[in-house]
């Protein structure tokens, strides 16, 4: 039996699962890592733990498996993205913490080049905003303010990377400095049109050109595997950003289709074919693959908390123990209340981009309680959809005349709520697929590494083993629908007026 060992690196654990041949999960391993917040706004990794981590949960899955590195053809690789490492060259040792995606530190910095007018040369270069949430200004950051880094990157003693770079690297001995395309995207330094680094953002910035790894395709060979680390040599033959990869695995190949993962936030990318379209509504233009040297764009929404409003209500006001407790709780809720709850936790990203928001609810009663609490924050990532569906609709009809998107494809851990995903439909009034497979991001790397190998089918093939488990359909009466998302509205424009 031959196997593809997928590394899915992510925002709080890494997993290694191995898929045999046709699609089977053999055996899966998962390990947690420290996250640190030095200051209000940063959040770091131990660069080291992403690595040990990797290594420590690929050596527990060949083995759960009962095989060995004889069995497996190739590793593919996911990652959580813009999250960003400098390390030495020469000692593989990081120069500093990794900086999550997640981080604001860079805020101001951010305020300045935007002031400066700055903004429209990102977007009309990456297709991104000017925003703290990429690559670029976390590794200016690092060289600006990290003792001796600047120097050292001038002489050319240091390389960056995102995750899967940072990964490539330590599984090749240091012999490879290279991403992939969907990543290189997510930093704010590459041109996606041209496909090079873009070397005005670069001066702009003051990041030595140098640093930067080589970009290549989602299903190139990225270099072999240590033998030393699972026994003999394994070629890397595929990588992608982790909401490409789900893209991938989702089988959205076809201009129009669209995926939605719910994890800790909600990523939502629509395929819009082999030109990028550039949104109006600001949403993020980004590629959803290269594979074969030909490219897919994608127009990208992001939203911070999904998945988190749920931990919100174990952690933060430990009304349920778990999230399976949510779901029965939104059941019984007071039809007669009408709670929305705004999750801006740590501000609103697509389309509003505003950082300062902070969430809020209204609607309150005496009567409110646990049920409407839980009620309301399923609701919020509902509303939350349909405001970047209702972008991507806007953007797409903009760039192709009047086109229906198809149908919405989920997955991620909050996938798995029936109730969530009926009122997602019932709200977006259009039909939402769950594929059987929930393991979408992986599979996605696993196929990426799979096919180029020769031992899993072609992207056709691949695209016609993609089956649903259940699809939901629109139930809700309008004028319900109507009034909930203008209720929705109305409270994110007092969100954002409560701002400042
Ligand atoms: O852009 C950030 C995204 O790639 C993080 O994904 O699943 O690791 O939270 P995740």
């Amino acid at each position: 039996m031959t196997h593809i060992l997928a590394i899915d690196q992510g925002t709080t654990s890494t997993r290694a699962m191995l898929f045999d041949d046709s699609f089977s999960v053999a055996a899966s391993a998962q390990a947690e890592f420290a996250q640190h917040f030095p200051q209000s706004g940063w959040v770091e990794h131990d660069a080291s733990d992403l690595w040990s981590t990797t290594a420590a949960t690929c050596r527990a899955a060949i083995e759960k498996a009962g095989t060995d590195a004889a069995g497996i053809a190739a590793i593919g690789i996911t990652n959580q993205r813009e999250t960003t490492v400098v390390w030495d060259r020469r000692t593989g040792k990081p120069v500093y913490n990794a900086i999550v995606w997640q981080d604001r530190r860079t805020s101001e910095m951010c305020r300045r080049l935007k002031a400066e007018g700055f903004e429209d040369v990102v977007t009309e270069k990456t297709g991104l905003l000017l925003d703290p949430y990429f690559s670029a200004t976390k590794l200016a950051w690092i060289l600006e303010n990290v003792d001796g880094v600047r120097a050292r990157a001038e002489a050319g003693e240091l390389a960056f990377g995102t995750v899967d770079s940072w990964l490539v690297w330590r599984l090749t001995g240091g012999k490879v400095h290279a991403t992939d395309v969907t990543n290189a995207a997510r930093t704010m330094l590459y041109d996606i049109r041209a496909q090079c680094w873009c070397d005005e953002i670069c001066e702009r910035l003051g990041i030595p050109m140098d640093m930067l790894p080589e970009v290549r395709d989602c299903d190139a060979h990225f270099g072999e595997a240590r033998a030393d680390l699972f026994g003999r040599p394994i070629p890397i033959l595929g990588i992608a950003g982790d909401q490409q990869a789900a893209t991938i695995g989702q089988a959205c190949f076809t201009p129009g289709m669209v995926k939605s993962t719910y994890g800790t936030g909600c990523f939502a990318l629509l395929n819009t074919g082999d030109t990028p379209v550039m949104s109006q509504n600001r949403l993020l233009t980004t590629i959803a693959y290269r594979i074969g040297g030909e490219t897919t764009y994608a127009l990208e929404g992001s939203i911070f908390v999904a998945g988190a409003v749920v931990q919100w209500l174990r952690d933060g006001l430990e009304i349920i123990r778990n999230a399976a407790e949510t779901q029965p709780l939104a059941h019984r809720a007071d039809a007669t209340q009408e709670l929305v709850l705004v999750p801006a936790f740590t501000g609103l990203g697509a389309p509003y981009w505003n950082a300062d928001c902070r969430g809020a609810i209204y609607g309150l009663t005496r009567n409110s309680g646990p049920r409407e609490f839980a009620r309301a924050a399923l609701e919020s990532v509902g509303y939350q959809t349909r405001d970047l569906i209702e972008a991507m609709q806007a953007d797409w009809e903009a760039a192709r005349g009047t086109v229906r998107m198809e149908t919405l494809r989920v997955d991620g851990g909050m996938s798995a709520s029936d109730w969530a995903m009926q009122f997602l439909s019932d709200i977006l009034d259009q039909p939402v697929e769950r594929p059987k497979v929930l393991e979408t991001t992986a599979m996605g790397a696993a196929w990426l590494a799979g096919q180029k190998a020769g031992v899993l089918p072609d992207r056709e093939a691949f695209a016609a083993r993609w089956q649903k488990d259940a699809d939901f359909t629109p139930a809700m009466p309008e004028p319900d629908r109507a009034r909930k998302y203008a209720a929705w509205k109305r409270a994110i424009e007092a969100t954002i007026t409560f701002a400042g």
